[in-house]
């Protein structure tokens, strides 16, 4: 990761709450949903931030509330050195020029009353930008760089399939070429074969104009192919926060440890003998979250402290952070253990000789995008032996 580049987007304590109301005629406020609750971390340009975690544990709201979506209880949002927190919607309509979102489901997301051409070219109708040779040949030329055919133009969006109209979300957040966007669950909806092809356009599109992505998702595997960093949320909680190489190869979190240990991975007998770490008890709601560790309800390794103690996010080794009282001991201490990724590329200095540094790049997901659709569930990239 290029860490000497500024961060695109720097988010200091989050908090997004939700007020609940009670029935009746006079509703009263009753409590607050702490849908994200005091999240930070960074975006850096042309890299990707994988946000995962469970369904409900606040991710969508944390990618919204970033881009001012919903808006924020308190913290700070800072984009390309702008404190946007606090900026009237009219300050914010230039930032939104250079961020954008895509939505996970592509059937709700395109008005179906709209044509593909109506909906590709809306940004620059909301914004007032005319781009040289005008709307509907710059529309065209954004259909095709996606993927569909530009003689479509004029089609609706139930005219096209599933992942057609992702497409047509990937071109219309493009359109103005933003500096970053938060992708909600872009590939959940998709069929299998499908994702790895969405996630390919997604990683060209970020390697040709260095836009930075926050990948929202529940799925790890999926995660894993287009991150360069990955926070794992739980209860509104950012519990682990690494490089990709770090969080796969050697979580430190037990809830992180869990997740992994989930996965299903193609070596049948690999998968007999790993350890597959069950979570005991249901999600806690985010109106009532526990004590102390949100997490020790359901924690392997929890001890009284943590049901006391909130662990606070903690560096426990370079680039990594861990809101945990016990990290996992197995993993700690034991960085550079492995080899880089065989996502990453090694990033070639100007002498064309390798710099030391690593690159996400395509070939693993391509290479993977060939046998992806072999079969229903195919197990994809299955990550470093040493987490199975
Ligand atoms: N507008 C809202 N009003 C009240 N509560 C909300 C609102 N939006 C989200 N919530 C609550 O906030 C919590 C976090 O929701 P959020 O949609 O951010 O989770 P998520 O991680 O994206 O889940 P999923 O994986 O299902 O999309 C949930 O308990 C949800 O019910
Ligand atoms: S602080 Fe305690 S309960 Fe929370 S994750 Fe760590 S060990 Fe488990
Ligand atoms: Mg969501």
């Amino acid at each position: 990761m290029n860490e000497s580049k500024e961060p695109v987007l720097r988010v200091t304590d989050l908090r997004t709450y939700f007020p609940v109301r009670s029935k009746g005629l006079f509703p009263k406020t009753i409590g607050q949903v702490k849908a994200v609750d005091g999240v930070s971390f960074m975006v850096h340009p042309g890299q990707t931030l994988g946000l995962v975690g469970e369904s409900g544990c606040g991710k969508s709201t944390t990618g919204r509330s970033v881009l001012r979506l919903v808006e924020p209880t308190s913290g700070h949002i800072e984009f390309d050195g702008v404190d946007v927190t606090n900026l009237s919607h009219k300050e914010m309509v230039p930032i939104r020029r250079k961020a954008a979102m895509i939505f996970q489901d592509p059937y709700n997301a395109l008005n179906p009353r709209h044509t593909v051409g109506a909906i590709i070219s809306a940004p620059f109708s909301v914004q007032g930008v005319t781009p040289p040779g005008g709307v509907r040949k710059a529309v065209k030329e954004l259909m095709e760089r996606v993927g569909l055919n530009p003689e479509h133009y004029n089609r609706y969006p139930a005219e096209f399939s599933g992942g057609q109209r992702q497409r047509i979300g990937i071109a219309r957040a493009v359109a103005l070429r933003p500096r970053f966007i938060v992708c909600d669950e872009p590939v959940s909806a998709l069929d299998v074969s499908i994702q790895a092809q969405v996630i390919n356009l997604l990683r060209d599109l970020q390697d040709e104009f260095g836009i930075a992505y926050l990948f929202v998702a529940h799925d790890l595997a999926v995660v894993r192919q287009i991150s360069h960093q990955v926070a794992v949320m739980y209860l509104g909680h950012v519990m682990e926060l690494a490089t990709r190489e770090d969080l796969y190869a050697r979580p430190l979190h037990p809830y992180t440890h869990a997740l992994l240990s989930a996965i299903p991975i193609p070596d049948p007998r690999a998968q007999k003998q790993r350890e597959h770490i069950m979570l005991s008890g249901d999600l806690p709601s985010p109106a009532a979250p526990p004590s102390g560790c949100v997490f020790h309800t359901r924690c392997f390794q929890a001890q009284d402290i943590c049901a006391v103690e909130k662990p606070e996010p903690t560096e426990f080794e370079p680039g990594h952070q861990v809101a945990c009282h016990f990290p996992i001991e197995e993993f700690l201490g034991t960085k550079e253990i492995i080899g880089p990724d065989p996502g990453l590329t090694p990033r070639l200095g100007a002498d064309g000789s390798p710099t030391g540094e690593y690159e996400g790049s395509n070939d693993l997901i391509r290479e993977l995008g060939t046998d992806y659709g072999a079969g229903p569930n195919t197990p994809i990239d299955p990550g470093p032996a040493i987490w199975r």
